[in-house]
């Protein structure tokens, strides 16, 4: 007779037994939460496309923050979502010090000090060309060196108004560096940076173009953010941000790209984040419309799958709902 006498199966045999087996536990502490801003007061409008999430007046915001503090999340990244009047071809108002987004910051640092923020540096929520670089008017080229200024110029703007985490996403060549070096010319040695290491150009981010209503308005951004296929390229920007300065380095999109976060963890002493992307939230959730899988548990299994891969953080849409989740259980 076969002696089968190998039995994995008995690390899996009841609840109490698996507890004690698993190897990657998903908490609260490891969720930070997009949050969509808009001007005016006693706003919230759903984004159609993202069922859940919504774009918040600042006055609301902050009732937002409070409640995903006392939920457990610790930090927050904010997105503003501008009028089109308001938007020109150089960002001017990202770096306004009563812009939205500056002002939505002291208003939350104000009622929730200990809440970690983090900011968005790419000029395409402010840019009348909905591209993360300045547009040349003459060839349509995205400009990189020219582009260094405005972000420096935002990303100090940023920090002055009381960002703790500044996080490039424009993919221009030497951003890094070039903020680091204003923020701690300006005294903000303390403000980290959250690159975006590797920012695929992808098509997982259209919902978030719909809320904020930033999509480019000619061409597309596969001059700078990263072609789909390439993994040896994001090896090459891990060198260049840890040469910069960066302090965590973030992979974007999540789902699609767990190899390049394994990879990335492998490669680097930084903390790693991933960016679980619109895209794919809304994904989970209109397949979960449908009735055709269970929302809650498909978005568990996608998060403790970032952390397997090695993330130490995510981004993600489904951090309030986590957070909701397991104070319940
Ligand atoms: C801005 C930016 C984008 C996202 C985060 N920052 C969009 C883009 O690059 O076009 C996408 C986030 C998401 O899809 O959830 N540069």
């Amino acid at each position: 007779m076969y002696l089968n006498n190998i039995r994995p199966r008995r690390n899996r045999k009841n609840h109490a037994m698996r507890s004690l087996m698993r190897e990657t536990i998903l908490t609260v502490d490891d969720l930070i939460m997009p949050l969509f801003i808009v001007e005016g007061k006693d706003q919230i409008i759903p984004v159609d496309s993202m069922p859940g999430i919504s774009r918040f007046s600042r006055d609301l915001i902050v009732k937002e923050v409070k409640e995903l503090w006392n939920l457990g999340v610790k930090c927050v990244s904010l997105f503003p979502a501008l009028d089109d009047s308001i938007k020109d071809r150089l960002a001017t108002e990202s770096k306004n010090p009563n812009g939205l987004l500056q002002k939505t910051i002291k208003d939350i640092k104000d009622a929730c000090p200990d809440m970690l923020i983090m900011t968005d540096v790419a000029m395409d929520p402010y840019s009348s060309d909905g591209h993360d670089g300045i547009v040349c008017e003459k060839t349509g080229e995205i400009l990189n060196d020219e582009t260094l200024d405005i972000l420096s110029a935002m990303a100090l703007s940023q920090a002055q108004a009381g960002s703790d985490i500044i996080g490039p996403s424009d993919m221009m060549d030497g951003r890094v560096g070039h903020i680091r070096e204003t923020l701690d010319s300006e005294g903000f040695h303390k403000t980290q940076i959250m690159s975006y290491t590797a920012k695929y150009a992808s098509a997982f981010y259209g919902p978030f173009r719909d809320a904020l209503d930033s999509a480019p308005k000619a061409g597309d951004k596969k001059t700078y953010q990263m072609d789909p296929a390439n993994l040896t390229e994001a090896l090459r920007e891990i060198e260049l941000d840890e040469a910069e300065g960066a302090d965590i380095l973030m992979v974007k999109p999540g789902i699609s790209y767990l190899d390049v976060i394994a990879k990335m963890k492998e490669r680097t002493n930084l903390p790693v984040a991933a960016y679980n992307v619109s895209g794919e939230y809304a994904m989970v959730k209109a397949a979960a419309e449908k009735g055709w899988i269970d929302g809650e548990a498909v978005s568990l299994e996608m998060l403790t799958s970032f952390k397997r891969a090695g993330c130490d953080m995510i981004l993600t849409y489904f951090a309030k709902e986590c957070a909701i989740n397991f104070a319940k259980n």
